[in-house]
């Protein structure tokens, strides 16, 4: 199946999202505290669209905010390029298959593009200048970069990196940061601080979808995001080398923020609404970055992705693709007979994992669990990982449960992992201890030694519940 973006930068995203009938319009909301609202009616509730809003009392007509742009599979396969019709497992399949073959494309360094309209230096920094709402109600600042890649390069090999973390406006000149402990962008800026230097960073704050997209899922680690999705899109990615920082900047973003991670000092961050649906890490003082440039189009959109309770906006599309990326792990580990992955969506993608396979020979379930708990895609904050047969549907959840509760024996097919890998984001692990947790692995397969004989289950096959359906389904209308 081919991907085929019909869209090359934000604005035509939103074209196209408009020509498909999937974005509305509001004029004038007040930004607080009914921008962080309607984002939260529309990321818990199905189908809703994207929106896009502008006329923000106070601030220049034109300054705009986009959120919601992910929340269904019909938009999903918008960003993608993908058949807007395509079935959940159709696109998780696709996706896998794409990443297997993808080769990433070098990117091409042009001398400006559309981000280049407007340049604020030195005194003209302002990062306020943007409409900017308090997202939750007890958030500690205005988060700027919710939807936001942050761009860093490795200082030892140069390796450019795009990881979505958020940012927070401090002031006019300087935005916190939060990185959790094993990202890639927290590995690079940590080798910069631990020599005592400024890290350079670039913050995407509206910008490509399909960058974005890369940016927020954990794709291979000698993978550039750039490249990747250049190669997506079957193009090299337009980029900018930034003046001060001379890291490479989408050519056609919106808003780009440009500067250094100060060395020592550091500043309160937080708290805000996370993604797991509480304040877990509190306030605490982390880095920051003071502001050298910004860089943005006229009338220029924010891309809103603020956390809410799961699942919300992105874990309606991660959970397709990170499933994806971990399937595409087990199969590099040389687990066979994987039937299917799911990293479910109330679980915001990471805390509960679910394989399901065709049992091989013994331990073969185990192996699946100690690799699918502690993979690059699914490693970071797990808590449950779990594994089923093959007539289990990994993605539905009434199955999954069932098959813990009939064929699990807690006190043979439980196991604890202590001192995985966790973070500040953690909330049942206590403030002050956070760093490590613990996890469980259920293996809820079919004892192997015995699943000749297990009970038989009750129920028809899917062909035989296929073919009732086609013979009487019309008693369902
Ligand atoms: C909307 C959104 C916000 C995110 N915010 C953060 C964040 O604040 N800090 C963080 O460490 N990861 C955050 N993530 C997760 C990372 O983007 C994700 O783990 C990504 O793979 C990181 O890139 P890396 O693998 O190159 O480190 C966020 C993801 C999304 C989709």
């Amino acid at each position: 199946m081919n991907f085929e973006p019909p869209y090359t930068d934000l604005r035509s995203w939103i074209d196209c999202a408009e020509e498909i009938n999937e974005l509305k319009h509001v004029r004038g909301a007040p930004l607080d505290p009914d921008v962080g609202r309607i984002a939260e009616m529309l990321h818990h509730t199905d189908d809703s669209p994207a929106v896009l809003l502008d006329e923000f009392p106070g601030f220049a007509k034109g300054y705009r905010i986009l959120v919601n742009a992910n929340g269904n599979r019909r938009r999903l396969a918008l960003s993608l390029g993908l058949p807007l019709t395509i079935g959940k497992m159709e696109l998780m399949n696709a996706w896998q298959r794409k990443l297997d073959t993808l080769k990433p494309l070098p990117v091409n360094y042009v001398e400006s593009g559309p981000v280049m309209e407007n340049v604020l230096e030195g005194d003209a920094v302002d990062v306020t200048k943007f409409p900017v709402p308090y997202w939750h109600a007890e958030d500690g600042g205005r988060y700027i970069g919710t939807g936001a890649p942050n761009i860093t390069r490795d200082p030892d090999t140069g390796f450019v990196n795009l990881g979505v973390y958020r940012v927070m406006i401090q002031d006019a000149k300087r935005v916190g940061t939060y990185i959790s402990p094993g990202k890639h962008g927290r590995v690079h800026r940590d080798k910069y601080l631990e020599r005592g230097q400024p890290c350079p960073m670039a913050i995407v704050c509206g910008g490509d979808l399909l960058l974005f997209i890369a940016a927020s899922v954990e794709l291979p680690d000698n993978v550039m995001e750039y490249e990747w999705a250049g190669a997506l899109r079957g193009r090299p990615y337009d980029v900018i080398k930034e003046k001060y920082t001379g890291l490479p900047i989408p050519a056609d973003a919106e808003i780009v923020l440009a500067g250094f991670v100060h060395p020592t000092e550091r500043l309160p961050e937080g708290p805000f609404g996370e993604w797991t649906g509480y304040y877990a890490s509190n306030q605490r003082p982390e880095p920051f970055i003071e502001v050298k440039a910004i860089y943005h189009r006229n009338n220029p959109i924010l891309y809103g992705v603020p956390p809410n309770k799961p699942p919300y906006e992105p874990h309606r599309y991660r959970a397709y693709l990170r499933s994806a990326l971990l399937k595409q792990t087990l199969d590099a580990a040389g687990v066979p007979d994987v039937t299917g992955v799911w990293c479910h969506e109330v679980g915001g993608c990471r805390l509960l994992t679910v394989v399901s396979l065709k049992q091989r020979y013994p331990g073969h379930a185990k192996q699946a669990l100690l690799i699918a708990s502690g993979a690059r895609a699914t490693g970071y904050l797990n808590r449950i990982t779990v594994v089923v047969d093959e007539d289990i549907d990994a993605t539905d959840l009434n199955d999954v449960v069932w098959a813990i509760l009939t064929r699990s024996d807690p006190a043979t097919q439980m196991d604890i992992i202590h001192r995985a890998w966790s973070g500040p984001l953690d909330p049942i692990i206590r403030a002050g201890q956070k760093g490590f947790n613990s996890r469980l692995l259920i293996d809820a397969c079919r004892p192997w030694e015995w699943r000749d004989e297990f009970p038989h289950a009750i129920g028809p096959s899917p062909e035989i519940k296929r073919a009732t359906r086609d013979k009487w389904g019309y008693l369902l209308k």
